[in-house]
């Protein structure tokens, strides 16, 4: 039920902060310590090579999840669309595990890759929100997001859950491998789960972003590095799938390389920094588009912030931001969908569940 909510996805990006600290809890043994079944983890250790499989947001959240995986257990990872997967499979490992991420289990493009690799004979783990649901059924193995039933057709809380999931699955893979992190997730997560917070408290500067920036716009660039660049691809999906304004998300390095030609006077760029590391190159893409008349809207992150910066996110670990920053850009998204008259729940031609290959 939406309650006292104008709408379910607004409902559903508030239930954020709730959804991690319940996955830190389920995903937590008698002790405190993360933990996943062994069967799993000894799934996911024996592989010598992972393949993600996943459609639209799920596919963004798995993009991500490499990045967790391949970092904390050092196991190389492929993620694939699950819609090309089927007729343009790559070359497969000796020993592959496939992981389906999908918010309802149903998707019928991730199924059928499912099918595929079960006939071949490779075991499979789904992660998702539906228990019992098809994927779940017919996979080796499930992992839950416990974000409970999300209704809106834009994916908000099942992306985030999606994403703590997959790091606290390669969290604990690491361990199983004797690769332990130098940080401790439980606590970082519960850090995520504050800052998801302090966010959810700020929709009226949300929605002046989304006023000054996108209530009149054709088009709108999302950039960034690295898993910024990442969370950039889901902003412009969630951007473009409810307010139907044109959005994209870049590589900021690769802008130059064509897409700059779009850029007109007053083009709304929304740049995402928040990776020290790739700081200053991502401040030289936008000064690249500014150059050439666009309007930027830089959100960073506290220590990384600069002069222009529009907006500043509280601090949590770095290599989380993705859980955090996602989150104005679901709000922007929403304000700007609602200014621009939108159905906000129901976007027109979309499905919550695409159940057709
Ligand atoms: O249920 P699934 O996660 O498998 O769904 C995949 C996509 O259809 C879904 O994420 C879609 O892109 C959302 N509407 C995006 O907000």
């Amino acid at each position: 039920e939406k309650g006292t909510y104008p709408h379910y996805m607004l409902k559903e990006i508030d239930e954020q902060p709730l959804v991690t600290r319940k996955i830190i809890q389920k995903y937590q043994d008698e002790n405190g310590s993360l933990t996943i079944d062994s069967n799993i983890i000894s799934a996911v250790n024996d592989a010598d090579r992972i393949y993600i499989v996943a459609a639209g947001t799920s596919y963004h959240a798995g993009l991500l999840g490499k990045q967790f995986i391949e970092s904390w257990t050092k196991i190389p990872v492929e993620v694939h669309v699950a819609s090309e997967f089927s007729y343009n499979m790559p070359i497969l490992s000796a020993n592959p595990l496939f992981i389906f991420i999908t918010q309802s289990g149903e998707t019928a493009d991730s199924r059928a890759v499912l099918v595929q690799v079960k006939e071949l004979g490779y075991k499979a783990l789904t992660i998702t929100n539906v228990q019992g649901s098809t994927l779940s059924r017919e996979a080796d193995y499930t992992l839950l997001l416990h974000a409970g039933p999300e209704i809106a057709v834009a994916s908000t809380k099942a992306y985030t859950a999606q994403l703590s999931v997959l790091a606290i699955l390669a969290a604990v893979a690491g361990q199983g491998k004797g690769l332990n992190l130098e940080f401790d997730l439980v606590k970082e997560l519960g850090i995520v789960a504050n800052a998801m917070e302090v966010l959810c408290d700020q929709k009226e500067e949300m929605e002046a972003i989304a006023r000054e920036y996108l209530s009149t716009t054709r088009n709108c660039f999302f950039i960034g590095r690295t898993v910024d660049y990442y969370v950039g691809l889901e902003g412009a999906l969630k951007l473009k799938e409810i307010s139907y304004i044109q959005a994209e998300g870049f590589a900021g390095g690769e802008l130059k390389h064509g897409t700059i030609a779009l850029i007109e006077n007053g083009t709304p760029i929304i740049a995402l920094a928040t990776q020290e590391h790739v700081n200053l190159s991502i401040r030289g893409n936008v000064k690249e588009v500014v150059a050439r008349g666009a309007n930027p809207c830089i959100i960073t992150m506290k220590g990384l912030e600069e002069e222009d910066d529009r907006f500043v996110l509280p601090p949590v670990h770095e290599a989380l931001s993705p859980l955090v920053s996602v989150i104005p850009l679901q709000l922007i998204s929403y304000y700007a969908a609602l200014h621009r008259g939108c159905d906000v729940d129901k976007p027109r031609n979309l499905a919550k569940s695409v159940t057709v290959e």
